[in-house]
């Protein structure tokens, strides 16, 4: 394998990406180095792109944040993987880091942020899934945002989620149902899904309590 690769860099705010080449990067402690089988442009990206969203001061950036790809190289202590294997996952969009997007030929991700590819799925499917779950993670794990405790920390051991009442507006949009399936997890009692009653039963078997049709009047 050569250590250059082709890359889709945002070299200038405001102007198409440039095709040019980098060094292939080598995975840290905890990072698997992947080829890159598909990857998504998503809002964020065109903001990027176009107005500097999250990458003003940090060019030249490469977007592209939801990936899949097959392993190629595994990362000091990183067991959890093995080479060949197909894993999808999302890079670090915030904090920009060129190595670990996907509008290149490899790229990295860490173990705590990707998962295997499931049996029955393409990497092209895995690839549209992550931005989805880490924005309703925020959504309701965020202190900043809803706030409830997340389930793995030492808060939710005291937290009485039974208590809690969610309303998801939307709640027939991929978010929407990623939240229903999160409030479910974390034990939320009272989850209340605001959606097309075409959805009703698939909204009720991820964890919905009520489903409330957004299309009546009362
Ligand atoms: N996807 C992301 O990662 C992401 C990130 C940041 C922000 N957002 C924002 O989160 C929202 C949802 O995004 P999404 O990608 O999850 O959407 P989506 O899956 O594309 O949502 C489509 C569904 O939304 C429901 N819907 C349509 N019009 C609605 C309305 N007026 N009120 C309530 N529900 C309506 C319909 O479901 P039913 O007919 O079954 O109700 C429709 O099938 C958007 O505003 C998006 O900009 C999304």
């Amino acid at each position: 394998m050569t250590n250059m690769q082709k890359a889709l860099f945002i070299k200038e705010i405001g102007k198409p990406l440039t095709l040019d080449t980098r060094p292939i990067s080598s995975p840290k402690e905890g990072e698997v180095l992947i080829k890159v089988n598909a990857t998504q442009v998503l809002p964020h990206d065109t903001a990027s792109r176009d107005r500097g969203l999250f990458v003003q001061g940090h060019l030249p950036a490469i977007p592209g944040h939801n990936i899949a790809g097959i392993v190629q190289e595994l990362g000091q202590n990183v067991t959890e993987y093995s080479i060949g294997q197909h894993i999808y996952g999302q890079g670090e969009a915030v904090a920009v880091i060129p190595d670990s997007s996907g509008l290149q030929e490899y790229a990295t991700l860490p173990i705590n942020m990707s998962a295997p590819v499931p049996e029955g799925f393409t990497d092209d499917q895995m690839a549209t899934l992550p931005i989805n779950a880490t924005t309703t993670f925020c959504a309701l794990f965020l202190q900043n945002w809803l706030g409830f405790p997340a389930p793995f920390s030492t808060e939710a051991k005291t937290f009485d989620y039974g208590k809690e009442k969610l309303v998801i507006v939307g709640g027939g949009t991929n978010c929407g149902k990623l939240a229903v399936q999160l409030a479910k997890i974390a034990g939320i009692g009272t989850i209340v899904s605001i959606a097309s009653l075409s959805g009703e039963q698939n909204l009720r078997a991820m964890g919905a309590t009520h489903v409330v049709d957004r299309h009546s009047d009362d």
